[in-house]
């Protein structure tokens, strides 16, 4: 079904940085399959665990205990400092557990309160709920009657939020860093007045963690970077490094679901839970995160320096997930220009580039990548200015 606009190229291969299309192009991936890869292309942790796995139990029912998932949950609730943890294959499905939780915690906790605060411009995934809960612009009127039970504030405001208490309310929602509107960090300040006004008010605070958490932001979880802990955390993407993942991570007093609550064919199945316990004895290393910074701050005096030399905008991010407004709305020109030139760029928004590269890059990489940014974006300016 033709659900979105994808370029003529047909991939076929990929290793670490690097992607082959059909004819044999080789590309620098800056996209990592959505901020997914956090290892690049087929890491050997992530092939080794698959192959190991494979011939040892994939599936073998949700309803029957498994080794890996067993050994992740342990591991995940150890390093994030959560009590327990369902998993599902992608970030909606997450979410749209925590979104359950809240609903069964008000329920038991707060005399039947549902509604959620969520905010402008957020992304918290394509099924009906999480959908309901985004604040992507348009996306209010398709599949009507959306799902009630969302109000949504201002982010990084928090007289907007503060507006918004009812006592339906049960819970607030945020990514730390909003990534598809244009990777928007929260304010340290908006973050700690939020835990501090949901204790207040005896609501839970969640944290969709599904593009920052897992390493992005050069911090294992974005919560940590913040200083703030959620009462709810959902991880998808980076934790399986390319394969499908996801985890909804809740603290002992919220952790409310009981038999027949949520569930899923493939939740905890072994295969994807031997990745991911994998994947994250890299991520979690202290050396691992270091260098996503070192090279995270690369990346950001690079984009600093280009938008200074092309006359562009304002460079936002932190970790490894960046984006350079453009002051113009090219970013389409440019993602295709990147892509001749061998370059794969993603377009957040029209005025606005983002750029996911592995966590494990390295700095010639960076270099590599900046220039032929550089190249494809003085070629654009040139044709614009022109026409
Ligand atoms: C913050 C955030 N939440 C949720 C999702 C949805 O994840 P998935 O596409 O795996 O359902 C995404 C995907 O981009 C995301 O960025």
């Amino acid at each position: 079904m033709p659900v979105t606009d994808r370029p003529a190229e047909v991939f076929v291969r990929g290793e670490g940085a690097w992607l082959w299309d059909a004819a044999d192009t080789r590309y620098l991936d800056w996209l990592q399959g959505w901020a997914v890869n956090a290892l690049g292309h087929c890491p050997p942790e992530v092939s080794l665990a698959l192959g190991a796995q494979s011939s040892l139990l994939l599936t073998p029912s949700p309803a029957l205990y498994n080794l890996p998932s067993l050994q992740l949950a342990e591991r995940l609730c150890a390093l994030s400092g959560f009590d327990q943890v369902f998993f599902g294959s992608t970030g909606a499905e997450a979410n749209e557990g925590a979104i359950k939780l809240a609903r069964k915690w008000g329920q038991l906790h707060r005399g039947g309160a549902y509604e959620i605060i969520t905010f402008d411009n957020a992304f918290h995934g394509r099924n009906l709920a999480t959908m309901a809960a985004s604040g992507k612009p348009g996306w209010e009127a398709l599949f009507a009657p959306g799902m009630p039970g969302f109000v949504k504030a201002v982010f990084n405001d928090m007289a907007s939020v503060k507006a918004l208490l009812s006592e339906r309310t049960v819970a607030v929602m945020l990514e730390p860093v909003q990534g598809e509107a244009g990777v928007r960090p929260a304010s340290p300040g908006f973050v700690r007045a939020l835990r501090q006004w949901c204790d207040r008010h005896g609501l839970l605070l969640i944290f969709d963690e599904v593009q920052t958490g897992c390493g992005r932001l050069g911090q294992l979880f974005a919560y940590q970077h913040y200083g703030v802990m959620p009462d709810i955390m959902s991880l998808g993407k980076g934790l399986g490094a390319g394969v499908p993942i996801s985890a909804l991570l809740a603290q002992a007093h919220c952790s409310v679901f009981t038999h027949g609550d949520q569930g899923g064919t493939y939740a905890g199945n072994p295969l994807m839970c031997a990745v991911g316990l994998a994947v994250l004895e890299t991520l979690s290393q202290s050396a691992f995160l270091e260098q996503v910074r070192t090279q995270g701050a690369l990346l950001q005096r690079g984009l600093q320096a280009l938008s200074a030399r092309h006359g562009l905008g304002e460079v936002r991010g932190l970790g490894l997930l960046w984006a350079l407004e453009l002051g113009s709305d090219h970013a389409a020109a440019v993602v295709r220009e990147c892509r001749r030139r061998g370059l794969l760029v993603n377009s957040a928004r029209p005025h606005c580039l983002r750029f996911m590269p592995r966590l494990n890059s390295t700095a010639d990489e960076i270099a590599q990548g900046l220039q032929l940014l550089d190249a494809a974006i003085a070629t654009v300016l040139e044709e614009f200015a022109a026409q």
